[in-house]
């Protein structure tokens, strides 16, 4: 099993939380991780992976323009490969992070990506107190995936 890990960050808040992230998925020894930013990653990235964890900031009430930029370039690659992966969500804001969640779900239903955990959102001051969620979705995540549950 395979997963892409896949985030962007400006200030830092978000890498953190994709570092923490990946220390869960790698608590799962049946699963290789990639680990990458956003605008490093391509359709062939995609294709090679089982499953998908996107992590972003919210920026100006929706998902990173880096993230967007992701999705822009693979969407209809992605749909003639009809790739089909669950996926799972993070975001990290200020205040609200509703808007990035809702959008990035909006892509994902045309993307088909399926929805495997809920996504959660971490304020920044809230980071240190619940980076922990973040590790164990990882990990729950992984092992859901060689579990085949999602
Ligand atoms: C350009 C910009 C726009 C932002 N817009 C929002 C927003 O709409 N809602 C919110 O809650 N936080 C917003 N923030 C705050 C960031 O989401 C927050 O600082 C986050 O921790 C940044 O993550 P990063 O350090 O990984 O870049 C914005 C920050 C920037 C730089």
């Amino acid at each position: 099993m395979q997963i892409l890990l896949i985030y962007h960050s400006q200030g830092g808040n978000t890498e953190r939380l994709a570092k923490a992230c990946l220390k869960g998925v790698k608590k799962e020894s049946q699963v290789a991780v990639y680990f990458q930013r956003a605008f490093d990653t391509t359709l062939e990235d995609i294709l090679k992976c089982d499953g998908l964890i996107i992590l972003t900031p919210e920026y100006f009430g929706t998902m990173s323009g880096a993230m967007k930029d992701f999705f822009d370039r693979t969407y209809y690659p992605a749909r003639e490969k009809e790739v089909n992966l669950p996926f799972a969500l993070v975001v990290c804001c200020e205040n609200d992070g509703e808007g990035a969640i809702r959008d990035v779900q909006k892509i994902a239903s045309g993307y088909r990506l399926r929805k495997s955990l809920e996504p959660i959102i971490i304020k920044e001051k809230e980071i240190a107190a619940r980076e922990h969620e973040v590790t164990e979705l990882g990990q729950t995540f992984a092992a859901g995936l060689v579990m085949d549950i999602f």
